[in-house]
């Protein structure tokens, strides 16, 4: 049965605060924008006290665009604030409550995850990391992951993460461009029922990288693997023996805390460089602020480590905050769409935080599943990764949020390291299906293409032009890249985000999505590129472009246009094997959802695909200007294609 709730859209409803969450709210005085404006940097000099440093820094910002340096000769360690600074007063406090998909629990008390920490970070040492080695994390949602990037941050080794459900080459690729010699890996984990063999893909990436030295695996599922003498070890068996307590290494303010590969225009993902200090004020505060954290809260953000909301707002920022953090393995419909609200109900889950996807899947499967379950202790809710739309936004303030619960509304990016436009929930009335304002200290702008600042609601770019101490120091391996993909449009000071907006007249934005060839599927981030590539592999394929397509649900799908070498015959069988390949190559979050034979790209005369065209024809939109076409003939042929390929979907 499906919900379905129509009401007027973009800002007809305003939501204020209620009475008695702003009198409690960890941040409720809303003179703090203007005092972020008028002393940007005593605003942030304030704010870093709420980390623990060894050292204080010397000066709070270098900034020489588009190269930003924060809280300058600063010492710290992550994982010191995210564990050792809690011990006295909350030691026997859960920090991590784990569920399993198939129901198993496991809690970790500050105390142990420090202990569990800590020896991992001794092992990690013993087999040889040293500070600076970057270590690459392939796990899925099980404690371990939290453990062996604290354990990075402990001893100075920057992580990548990469998601579990990436493919063999996608683990390859980041493997080889960070030149990682240290893999921590599982055996198999379970994804609706079904035990994957994780080992075995981590394998696969190992035959094409020769980097890793040392493959650490988990074991948590008990599944057969083949573990390779010499380079394999088992991780219950190298913290039997190593040391349980493992001083943290003293890191500099600008130390390399993670790197983290995440999709642009070419078939390369980029190494995003995220520093210590910065990232660790910036993710602290606005955890705090944003989702009001307290003492009691328990707190629940879906996201999985392998992206960086799970690394801002699932480790991080939570962590360094004191939270209670809980951590789910598995699907939201296993093993039936009772799950997330069966969770919620059971651990008392008071603040949620989840991507519009999710939200639009259970407005799908209707309000039943939910209202079978007490969802009374939840205090606040967010959404991020995607445009929410108002009634999605509606449905989740109303129904999940029962009314009484603040939405926030986050934007931000892997770029960015921290939410940087949102909802105070303390302070800031709420328009559905609007990230509202930006937070204190961020100077967002709507721009055009000429740089001219948009005020009167015309779409145009999203931009930031004021440095913040969590954004992204560079791409790893290609700083080039770093400055012409964000820092060269208006110049070296004004960060391009390549996510369309506009403002309306109280200053708020409503974001509109990605410009780029970047495709966000149910907020997850995805390159044309990387698909592409992965589609050109397959011997029969000539030429292929990729594009999203508008998705009630998933916000967008993967829409793909094929040419075939000649002599290929176009069939469905063909069309599987491709979709199939894909999955092979990049991921199954990757699986196209539809893919159209055609015999010719539209393309300009330099012989570049206009990918602008077959988005437009997908999406049944206007085509606009195509007069640059090299034979503009080809746009009919293709409009037939698309049609009777839906007529027979
Ligand atoms: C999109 C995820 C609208 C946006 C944190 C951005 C959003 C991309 C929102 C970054 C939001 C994220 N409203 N769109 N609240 N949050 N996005 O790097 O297009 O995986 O550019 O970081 O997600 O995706 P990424």
């Amino acid at each position: 049965m499906e919900e379905k709730i129509n009401i007027p859209l973009n800002g007809m409803y305003v939501f204020k605060p209620h009475e008695e969450f702003v009198k409690k709210a960890n941040i409720n005085d809303p003179s703090v924008y203007e005092r972020a404006e008028y002393d940007f940097l005593g605003f942030w000099e304030e704010l870093a006290e709420n980390i623990d440093w060894f050292n204080k820094w010397d000066d709070v910002l270098k900034w020489e665009p588009p190269h930003a340096e924060w809280f300058l000769g600063g010492k710290l360690n992550a994982s010191y604030n995210c564990l050792d600074r809690h011990i006295d007063k909350l030691g026997d406090k859960i920090a991590i409550l784990w569920e399993g998909e198939t129901g198993e629990l496991r809690t970790y008390t500050y105390s142990e995850l420090l202990a569990a920490t800590s020896r991992f970070a001794s092992a990690l040492k013993n087999l040889g990391v040293k500070k600076g080695d970057i270590v690459t994390i392939y796990l899925p949602m099980i404690p371990e992951a939290v453990i062996s990037m604290l354990a990075c941050a402990r001893i100075g080794a920057p992580h990548s993460v990469v998601f579990a459900g990436f493919s063999a080459d996608s683990l390859a690729q980041r493997i080889n461009d960070a030149g990682s010699k240290l893999l921590i890996t599982c055996d198999g984990y379970c994804r609706r029922g079904k035990v994957l063999n994780h080992k075995g893909k981590s394998d696969d990436a190992l035959s094409k990288s020769e980097f890793i030295e040392k493959v650490v695996v988990v074991q948590h599922e008990n599944n057969d693997v083949s573990m390779e003498p010499g380079r394999d070890v088992w991780w219950h068996d190298i913290v039997k023996s190593s040391d349980p307590s493992c001083e943290p290494e003293v890191m500099d303010s600008e130390d390399m805390l993670f790197l983290m590969y995440t999709s642009g225009t070419t078939g390369n993902p980029k190494g995003v460089v995220h520093t210590t200090g910065g990232y660790m004020v910036g993710t602290y505060i606005t955890s705090n602020w944003i989702f009001d954290l307290k003492e009691d809260d328990i707190y629940w953000c879906t996201a999985d480590v392998g992206w960086i909301t799970g690394h801002s707002y699932l480790v991080y920022g939570p962590l360094s905050n004191g939270a209670t953090v809980l951590m789910y393995e598995g699907a939201p419909d296993y093993p039936d769409k009772n799950r997330f609200w069966d969770i919620i109900e059971k651990h008392k889950v008071s603040i949620f935080y989840t991507a519009p996807t999710v939200i639009r899947t259970f407005m799908k499967w209707g309000t039943h599943w939910v209202y079978k379950h007490d969802l009374s202790t939840l205090r606040l809710i967010g959404s991020v990764g995607e445009p929410i739309n108002p009634s999605a936004w509606l449905w989740y303030y109303e129904t999940i949020g029962g009314g009484r619960c603040p939405l926030v509304d986050t934007w931000w990016q892997t770029e960015t390291g921290m939410i940087l436009i949102t909802p105070l929930p303390g302070i800031t009335d709420l328009k559905p299906g609007s990230a509202t304002r930006p937070f204190p200290g961020i100077k967002a702008v709507v721009l055009d293409d000429f740089g001219n600042e948009l005020v009167d609601g015309t779409g145009g770019h999203l931009a930031v032009k004021t440095p913040w101490p969590s954004m992204m120091r560079t791409i790893y391996n290609d700083e080039q890249r770093f400055i012409d993909t964000y820092w060269s449009k208006w110049g070296l000071e004004t960060y391009l985000s390549s996510d369309g907006a506009r403002l309306d007249k109280d200053g708020y934005f409503w974001i509109r999505g990605r410009e780029d060839d970047v495709i966000m599927v149910a907020g997850h981030r995805l390159g044309s590129a990387e698909i592409e590539s992965g589609l050109v592999s397959h011997p029969l394929v000539a030429e292929a472009a990729v594009i999203g397509r508008f998705d009630d649900i998933k916000g967008q799908s993967i829409f793909c246009y094929v040419t075939l070498e000649s002599g290929a015959v176009e069939c469905e069988e063909l069309r599987g094997e491709l979709v199939d390949h894909v999955i092979e190559e990049v991921g199954p979050i990757a699986r196209p959802k539809g893919i159209v034979f055609v015999d010719e790209m539209p393309k300009t005369r330099s012989g570049k695909i206009m990918r602008r065209v077959l988005k437009a024809i997908a999406n049944g939109e206007e085509l606009g200007d195509v007069t640059t076409l090299q034979d503009p003939t080809v746009v009919e042929d293709l409009r037939r294609k698309v049609e009777s390929f839906f007529e027979r979907c």
